[in-house]
């Protein structure tokens, strides 16, 4: 014990209470003062996060169905029925919950015939969007509910509106649900499928308003109407229907939609990918600085405000919100990778995806009463991708372990956050600096990611969790001290979650130091 303290001990209690009364005061102001606080509302949630917004969509684009999943039955690459099973343990572990298929641009121009029976009779096409490379349809409805009944989650299949009949659409969902006898019930069991399928997910179309049938709003908003009515519900089986929806801020499209056909849609889809240097100048993927750092997360916030513009037409017409927002394409788009086929958009992954996937998880979170599903673009070797793969190498982006570590929020009930925050500047420009959500699991266990936006200064957060007493926590973070750091195959784990313990527990609030360009997630037990 030090002199000083000792000294201390001396004094009377009155002239202890006054010290106590000041340096109390002095903490009370200093922590009003901070600049960084989050209050979460532990006893205020009322929305649950729903899990589809933590799914994916593939598209037969590039090496993403083939070679991505589809190796076929005699690959050295062990696999079931064909499909890579490394693949599938990746996406097992972070709990996939929906998959959407077969585009995309794509689907506009499937025929899904052209993909049953067997494989050596069946037609192949030019996939005419992406690099017209011939598709020989080896990988069709069988194989993909295949898929999704190896990955244990929910299939989201994008029918032909384009270039489609109706007819062709009524049989596709006649095919894969309807139990009974009927002509195309009787053609599922000729190719070895006794039993009808669950399809939970269908929709009527893919950005008609451009590669789907470059399509006015109110003569698409008459087709889906036309479209939909025979997308029947067979056998127990019932269909969420999903409406083409808008991209980026197209609020027109939304309106229209809304307005003429609002009644007989489930949900509606939107569009919103983050391209910096935009659509005729794209970045690279790895080679970037603090200028393209700031321009890529501030574009990926945009999201925030299409949600919330978009949701208000929409609640102009649903006011409770029975229409779910489908955001079923979002992510990073950059020049693909030098020397590969610029048509099959093959691009790296860097700490700067999972920074975005990060705050843009965060969102949706936050908008989890219209924001039903979200799609990722798209899972394997396209866009911003979950895994990559090389024959039979294969491995894991930074944006797989942001979908890892938030899997915590699938299905947990949302609770509010207040946050007040630094901002991070950049030049004449500046964005926040943090981008929080919370939950709170069935088992009470309350889940914090947070990200810190800025490359160069970690942010000291002042953490208060109200109407919960809050007991042992714990964190995981995703960081690197380069913020272009990636994996590849021959440095597969340069970027991974390690353990998180740069926090405090002070009485009920948490002090929380989040370093520069990271995302945490931490986890409060009660
Ligand atoms: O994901 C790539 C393409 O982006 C999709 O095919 C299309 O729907 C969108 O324009």
């Amino acid at each position: 014990m030090t002199k000083k303290v000792r000294a201390g001990m001396c004094v009377t209690a009155s002239f202890m209470a006054v010290v106590f009364f000041i340096i109390g005061l002095a903490q009370t102001q200093s922590e009003q003062q901070a600049e960084n606080r989050i209050t979460i509302h532990a006893d205020k949630g009322q929305h649950r996060i729903n899990k589809y917004i933590y799914g994916h969509f593939s598209e037969h684009l590039g090496r993403c169905i083939y070679e991505g999943y589809w190796v076929g039955k005699d690959s050295s690459i062990k696999n079931m029925h064909g499909i890579r099973q490394d693949v599938v343990d990746a996406l097992k572990k972070i709990r996939i919950p929906v998959l959407r298929w077969p585009g995309g641009c794509f689907a506009d121009e499937y025929h899904w015939k052209d993909g049953i029976g067997p494989k050596e009779g069946r037609p192949t096409m030019v996939n005419t969007h992406w690099g017209k490379v011939t598709e020989n349809n080896h990988f069709g409805t069988h194989e993909f509910l295949d898929l999704c009944k190896q990955l244990g989650c929910e299939a989201y299949i994008s029918g032909n509106v384009g270039s489609g009949t109706v007819r062709e659409m009524q049989e596709w969902v006649e095919y894969s649900t309807f139990d009974g006898k009927s002509p195309m019930a009787d053609l599922r069991r000729k190719n070895g499928q006794e039993s009808a399928w669950k399809l939970r997910f269908f929709g009527v179309g893919n950005e008609n308003w451009g590669c789907g049938g470059n399509m006015r709003p109110e003569y698409y908003a008459d087709i889906y109407r036309q479209y939909q009515t025979y997308v029947r519900n067979f056998s127990g089986n019932r269909i969420y229907k999903i409406a083409c929806g808008a991209y980026s801020d197209n609020y027109r499209w939304t309106e229209v939609l809304m307005k003429e056909a609002g009644s007989r849609m489930n949900g509606l889809s939107f569009h919103y990918y983050t391209v910096p240097g935009g659509w005729g100048n794209k970045n690279s993927a790895t080679e970037f600085g603090e200028a393209e750092w700031f321009e890529t997360l501030k574009l990926s916030l945009r999201m925030d405000e299409f949600i919330r513009k978009h949701g208000t037409i929409m609640d102009k017409y649903d006011p409770k919100k029975r229409v779910g927002m489908i955001v079923d394409e979002w992510g990073t788009w950059y020049q693909v990778e030098p020397g590969t086929n610029p048509s099959f958009l093959y691009q790296q992954n860097t700490l700067r995806d999972a920074l975005v996937a990060a705050l843009t998880l965060n969102i949706f979170n936050n908008h989890c009463d219209r924001v039903y599903m979200a799609n990722l673009a798209q899972t394997i070797n396209v866009l911003q991708a979950l895994i990559l793969t090389q024959h039979e190498k294969m491995t894991v982006t930074p944006t797989y372990y942001v979908f890892d570590l938030y899997k915590v929020h699938q299905d947990a009930m949302l609770l509010p956050v207040d946050i007040q925050c630094d901002r991070y500047r950049y030049k004449d420009d500046e964005i926040p600096s943090l981008s929080v959500s919370a939950s709170q699991d069935r088992a009470g266990k309350i889940h914090v990611s947070m990200c810190n936006l800025d490359p160069n200064n970690s942010v000291e957060v002042l953490c208060d969790v109200r109407g919960v007493q809050i007991g042992k926590i714990s964190g995981k973070i995703l960081t690197h001290s380069d913020m272009t750091a990636h994996n590849s195959f021959e440095s597969p784990e340069r970027v991974k979650p390690g353990i998180f313990r740069n926090f405090q527990k002070k009485d009920n609030r948490i002090i929380i130091v989040v370093p520069s360009k990271s995302a945490i997630v931490l986890e409060i037990n009660k």
